[in-house]
Parts: structure tokens; C-alpha cells; sequence
């Protein structure tokens, strides 16, 4: 067997070579960085599990992951084109996120047939999207080194206990008043994630005031449609760590914006049905990391107007991400 092997590989000029397949290529490795860590071999979250074409094809819960050639009916590309907001969004908002090559990319793959088996070729990808296939690789390498990093981690509850035990007081006590609406991040982690959805209007500027003694872990606060108003403002200021915030649907004007132009680490925030105005916007725009910014769809020309720019419409998002060339790869679904 093996003197036949080397017979085909010297023979390899006059043999068509089979080209990788786009799947081995582009939708594993994308798969594998940023959806294995819930659809893998270890944990299969909707009953999903994206480590082999096996159980890509098989799909989840829900049914199929893709119709074939149709982007615009399959879970997969309504999941990975959902605004921040939306619960259903993947990967999870508290993920790293996909960039929109990489999502450009799986729709493309669905798009020309969701096959095993097509080369990269026949996607015709743009030197764009060609690009952010070469860098597939690299972001592979950084997955397998944080999730290493985790690996780590769980090893240690003793550290974990350790980082933990300045708020552990205080987080058993919000718990207690607030039942379901303070978690950690994960098994390993000090930081937390708190949400006001299942309070609503009953959750007043007052609430929010008593979270003071874990403001600086919060990573994720969802408030939409408590019962805040500016006078949050100065509570909201506390929150010095956190990644998304959802203050959609409250009260919450022009004062609470400009306390928010003080939070480093803000990536998205939602502020659709709020008084804020163009005013307000304006002392968004010195935030460092905000990318992604939701409001309702009166606010978008103001928004252009202190140099916001208008991502997508549907979802009133702004991004300032140097706008990408015009390309048939922008083409939405
Ligand atoms: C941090 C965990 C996490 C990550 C990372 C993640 N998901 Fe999920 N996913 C979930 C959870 C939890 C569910 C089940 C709840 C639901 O249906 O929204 C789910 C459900 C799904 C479903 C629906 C399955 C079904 O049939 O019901 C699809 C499709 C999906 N994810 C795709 C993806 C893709 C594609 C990625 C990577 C780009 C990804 N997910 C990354 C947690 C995650």
C-alpha cells in the first residue's frame, strides 16, 4: 500500500489534484473558531454540533442548518444576519464576533450550493472576500489559544474563587433581590452579566443604584424598558467595564448619553425609543470601541450628521468601521 502511495505522488504532476473544497477551506475553520465552543464535539447547544459535515448536514433542533443555493431560507444565515438585540443572534452577543467577510463567506457557500465537495473557486469570491479566506488560518490559531487559556482556567477553581470573592457578598445579595437577573459571564469567570428584562418598569433608577458594589464587573446590562430616567446618569457612569448596553424603550434622555461618552469599553448600546437627541449622540462619538450603536430611525440623519455612519437601516445600527468597497458581496438577503 505504501509503495503504491508514493507511486501516485511521483506520478502527482500528471494526476489531477483534488483542490481543497471550500467547506475544508472557509466553513470549518470559520465553524471551528467561532461556533465550536457551543456546537462542537463537547457541548451541542439547540442539539446543533458544527465539527464535522455530518452533523453540519444534519442540522439541530430547529431542522436543517441551510436550504441549498438559498441563503434566504436557512437558519444559518437568518441567525448570523439578527441585530445584537436579538436573543437568536449567533454567535451570542457575548462572543466574540464574526467580521462581515467571515459572514459574507458562509452565506456565499450557501448561496452556491452548501456543498461538501465545491472548490473555493466556484464561490468566485471577490479579492475581498479572497483576502479574509487567507486569514482563516490565523484567527484558527488565536481560537485554539484562548480556548487553551480556558482549558487552563477550569482547572483552577481555587483561582477562580479568588478573583471572585470581592463581590461574591454582594452578588449573593442581588441575586437575592433581583432573582434571575445577575449571572457570572461563565464557570471561570469574575465578570457578570445583569439583565433587567424580566423586571421592566419596576426596575427604577433607585435599582440601579444598588449594583453599584458590582458596577465595575458588569460586561453585559440589559435595562430596556425599566423604569430609568437621567437621573440614572450618574450610576450608568459607574459601569466602567462594560461591553453592551441595552437602555432601549426607557426614559433615559441626553444626560444619561453624555455619562455614557465616559464608558471605555462600550462596544454596542441601544438606545431605540429613548430621548436621546442628535445632542447626545455627539458625546457618543469620542467612545473608543463603539461600534455598533441602535436607534430609532429619526435619529439616523443627526447621526450622519456628527459623523456616524448608517450601517444598515433595517436595524437603525451605526458602525464606524471605514466603509468597505462597493461590491457584489454586499448584496443583502
Ligand atoms: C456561547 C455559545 C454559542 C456560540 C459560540 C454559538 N452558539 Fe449557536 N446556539 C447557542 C445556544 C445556547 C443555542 C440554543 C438556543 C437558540 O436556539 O437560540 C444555539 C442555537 C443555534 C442554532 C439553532 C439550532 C437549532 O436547530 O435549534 C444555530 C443554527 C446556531 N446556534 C448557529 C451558530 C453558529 C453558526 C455559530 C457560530 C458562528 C454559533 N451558533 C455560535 C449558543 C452558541
Amino acid at each position: 500500500v505504501i509503495g503504491f502511495a508514493a507511486t501516485m505522488l511521483l506520478a502527482g504532476s500528471a494526476l489531477e489534484v483534488r483542490a481543497a473544497t471550500a467547506y475544508e477551506t472557509i466553513v470549518a475553520p470559520i465553524f471551528e473558531a467561532r461556533c465550536s465552543s457551543c456546537h462542537g464535539a463537547d457541548r451541542q447547544k439547540g442539539k446543533l454540533a458544527l465539527h464535522t459535515w455530518e452533523t453540519v448536514a444534519r442540522g439541530g433542533d430547529s431542522g436543517p442548518l441551510f436550504v441549498a443555493g438559498k441563503p434566504a431560507e436557512s437558519e444559518l444565515v437568518r441567525r448570523l444576519r439578527l441585530p445584537e438585540d436579538d436573543e437568536e443572534r449567533m454567535p451570542p452577543i457575548d462572543q466574540p464576533q464574526m467580521t462581515k467577510a467571515e459572514v459574507e463567506l458562509l452565506i456565499r457557500w450557501v448561496e452556491k450550493g452548501a456543498s461538501p465537495d465545491a472548490s473555493v473557486d466556484q464561490l468566485g469570491l471577490s479579492a475581498e472576500l479572497s483576502k479574509a479566506v487567507g486569514d482563516l488560518p490565523a484567527l484558527l490559531r488565536d481560537a485554539a489559544a484562548s480556548a487553551r487559556r480556558d482549558d487552563v482556567w477550569e482547572f483552577d477553581p481555587a483561582a477562580v474563587a479568588a478573583a471572585r470573592a470581592p463581590l461574591a457578598q454582594a452578588v449573593e445579595e442581588l441575586q437575592r433581590r433581583f432573582p434571575g437577573a445577575l449571572a457570572y459571564e461563565s464557570r471561570t469567570s469574575d465578570a457578570v452579566h445583569f439583565t433587567a428584562a424580566g423586571i421592566g418598569r419596576d426596575f427604577t433608577d433607585a435599582d440601579l443604584h444598588a449594583l453599584r458594589a458590582v458596577a465595575d464587573r458588569v460586561v453585559v446590562l440589559d435595562l430596556s424598558g425599566a423604569g430609568l430616567t437621567d437621573a440614572a446618569a450618574e450610576s450608568l457612569a459607574a459601569f466602567r467595564n462594560v461591553r453592551v448596553l441595552r437602555l432601549g424603550f426607557t426614559r433615559i434622555g441626553d444626560a444619561v448619553a453624555r455619562a455614557l461618552g465616559g464608558l471605555p469599553s462600550l462596544e454596542s448600546l441601544a438606545l431605540t425609543g429613548t430621548g436621546v437627541t442628535a445632542d447626545g449622540l455627539r458625546a457618543l462619538t469620542t467612545l473608543p470601541k463603539l461600534t455598533k450603536l441602535h436607534v430609532a430611525a429619526e435619529l439616523l440623519e443627526p447621526a450622519r450628521a456628527v459623523g456616524l455612519r448608517v450601517v444598515d437601516p433595517g436595524f437603525a445600527a451605526l458602525d464606524r468601521e471605514p466603509a468597505p468597497a462597493a461590491s457584489a458581496d454586499d448584496k443583502k438577503y
